[in-house]
């Protein structure tokens, strides 16, 4: 434990440069193949020792801070799998929009798994924290694996993977938040494991020689989305017109939506002009490491 000081985390957000959505299992969930990219976006959490029980706050009073949250649930889960009886005081300052499909709360939930876990000096593994954060949600293995990846079947089954080059990725976001679990319920499964192979192929090839080649992405919740949100559409039609846009996409089942460029001075242009529309803007980069633990 580190004395009764404080430890804090800050943990990054994520982009989908692409997801394909592959089928439906016994299990109600549905198959996936995604390239999770961490970007320069944080939330920061920090813990502080109490006698007893689990208090949580957090800065976004638009969000719940009770028991039904990832980060509430996340430490329950974790004192169960350790049999601790010890209790923590959790703060969360939230800077990565929600129901944005950035992986925000996914992201803190991973950090309060491996945060306590260094706190508390519990020990456990990669593997043993990973193995909590399925219980919590999909995405939440990735923040514990903590690199670049591509993840398979909920997205739990992670390969590390480099991060894309060098560049300025402007996040823009509609005012609309969607479900995870209504987007998944909306989609129509036209892509199939093949062709989702093949383009995963095609975009990894398009990475590797990335600037110099074009990059095809993919993600299955397009049409849906931009059928049942016409401003993500727009968003999206925006973002792509943008000069210097390599590619664009949304992002998880949205609603963000991310161009990515080489020129600061194109992003900068293109994150304007996103938010002349009314829409909210922000320039990230791609990093290496979706947490980072500090004591202060
Ligand atoms: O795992 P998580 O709680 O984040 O998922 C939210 C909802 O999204 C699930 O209840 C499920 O309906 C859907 N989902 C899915 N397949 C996945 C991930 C999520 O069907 N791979």
């Amino acid at each position: 434990m580190y004395g009764n000081g404080v430890l804090s985390v800050r943990c990054a957000a994520k982009i989908n440069l692409y997801l394909g959505v592959v089928g439906i299992r016994d299990d109600g969930y549905h198959d996936i193949e995604t390239f999770f990219q961490p970007v320069s976006l944080y939330d920061k959490i920090s813990f502080r020792r109490i006698d007893e029980g689990i208090e949580l706050s957090g800065s976004d009073k638009t969000i719940k801070w009770d028991k039904s949250n990832l980060c509430y649930r996340a430490a329950e889960e974790l004192f169960k799998y350790v049999n601790f009886n010890g209790g923590v005081k959790i703060e969360v300052e939230k800077s990565i929009p929600v129901g944005a499909g950035l992986g925000g709360g996914s992201s803190d939930a991973a950090g309060v798994i491996t945060g306590l876990n260094k706190y508390f000096n519990f020990g456990l593994c990669r593997n043993e924290c990973m193995e909590i954060a399925l219980g919590i949600g999909s995405d939440v293995p990735f923040f514990v694996f903590g690199r670049p990846a591509i993840g398979r079947g909920r997205g739990e089954l992670l390969e590390e993977i480099s991060s894309i080059g060098r560049c300025f990725i402007v996040l823009a976001v509609p005012g609309v938040k969607i479900s995870t679990e209504k987007a998944f319920k909306n989609i129509s499964l036209m892509l199939t494991r093949s062709e989702s192979d093949y383009k995963l192929k095609n975009l990894l090839n398009g990475l590797n020689r990335f600037p110099e080649l074009e990059v095809e992405t993919y993600n299955s919740f397009t049409v849906p989305t931009e059928f049942f949100y016409p401003e993500v559409k727009d968003l999206l039609d925006l973002l792509k017109m943008g000069e210097g846009c390599l590619f664009s996409s949304l992002s998880g089942s949205g609603s963000a939506c991310f161009a990515v460029f080489i020129e600061h001075k194109r992003a900068l242009e293109t994150m304007e002009r996103v938010m002349s529309r009314g829409f909210s803007g922000l320039i990230v980069e791609p990093v290496k490491k979706t947490n980072d633990i500090a004591n202060r």
